[in-house]
């Protein structure tokens, strides 16, 4: 049995850099009511499957455990986190309050190659603010610049971003970033009791979602993700969209399911399943007061 639950998201700070396909800031206040549920202390908290990490990012900045590791395969997006999270992380916030934003600067920065982790790390920032819905894959196309790049100019916010890369580089002892394989890291750390892991893997196997062309890496066998979940001794929390396959793979296993619900900018209902080892811990309906998203996400 599911039940549908509303989630409120009046209280979620947000701290990612990225503005992200499919990002999670929504269920924030759902991931502090699990992690309060578990009846251990939390050592590892895992995210094999990292993107925009604010799940991540609150779990550390709340102290909801002593490490966190955020897994991505995607190079770009790993370099974000590897910039932030090592000791010269005041070099990419510095250069983004100096970057001037105008079409001719936003296109000569996206067009240089250079290999460098700094380099990619900013230029994939910019991209993700640039570019429609701050998709990243191939495919994706810059934003209408308008007059003198007035429009890409309302896309950049160096303030802001400045401030969360150094609130996440204070305390960047508390995060490892691994860039690969989500499963493999399941595996490495599947065994250890006190390690609790967030999977929010990217998903199209109902064909309507856009999953394909969000992401560079969309695609996963999901049955095998799943048999390593199985073998967790901690505790995890997937979220997958509602689908049949989806169920069946959860309950062939043993999990438990819980559908949750919530409305999005444009006042469009969203559902998601919550599989877990147990997922009682799913609030009960509050007032019906559900926030809309901020602006500047
Ligand atoms: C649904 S998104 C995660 C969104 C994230 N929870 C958030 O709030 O921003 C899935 C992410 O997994 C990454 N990914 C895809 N395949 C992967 C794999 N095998 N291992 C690790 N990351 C992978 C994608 O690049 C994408 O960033």
């Amino acid at each position: 049995m599911t039940r549908k639950r509303i989630v409120n998201v009046a209280s979620v700070p947000k701290r990612s850099p990225f503005r992200y396909p499919g990002g999670k800031t929504w269920l924030v206040p759902e991931i502090r009511k699990w992690m309060r549920s578990l009846t251990f202390h939390t050592e590892l908290f895992i995210e094999p499957f990292a993107g925009g990490g604010i799940v991540s990012l609150t779990v550390a900045f709340e102290g909801f455990a002593d490490h966190v590791i955020l897994v991505e395969l995607d190079p770009d997006v790993a370099a974000v986190w590897k910039a932030i999270t090592g000791p010269h992380f005041q070099k990419l916030s510095d250069r983004i309050c100096r970057f001037d934003v105008s079409k001719e600067n936003v296109q000569r920065e996206l067009s240089q190659t250079s290999t460098d982790n700094d380099d990619i790390a900013f230029r994939t920032i910019l991209k993700n603010r640039m570019y429609h819905g701050g998709i990243l894959a191939p495919g994706s196309s810059l934003m209408k610049h308008g007059e003198n790049g007035k429009g890409l100019r309302s896309r950049w916010y160096p303030k802001t971003l400045a401030e969360r890369i150094n609130a996440i580089g204070d305390i960047r002892e508390r995060f490892t970033v691994v860039e690969g394989d989500g499963i493999a890291e399941i595996r490495t750390h599947h065994k250890n009791q006190k390690a609790v892991f967030f999977i929010d893997p990217p998903y199209t196997a109902d064909g309507k979602k856009a999953g394909k062309r969000l992401y560079l890496y969309n695609e996963l066998n999901h049955a095998e993700l799943f048999d390593a979940a199985k073998t967790i001794k901690g505790d995890f929390l997937m979220t997958y969209d509602d689908a049949e396959g989806v169920r069946k793979l959860a309950q062939e296993r043993g999990f438990n399911l819980e559908l949750i619900a919530m409305k999005n900018t444009h006042h469009a209902k969203m559902t998601e399943l919550l599989i877990g080892k147990d997922v009682s811990w799913v609030s009960a309906p509050d007032s019906g007061h559900v926030q809309k998203q901020f602006a500047f996400d």
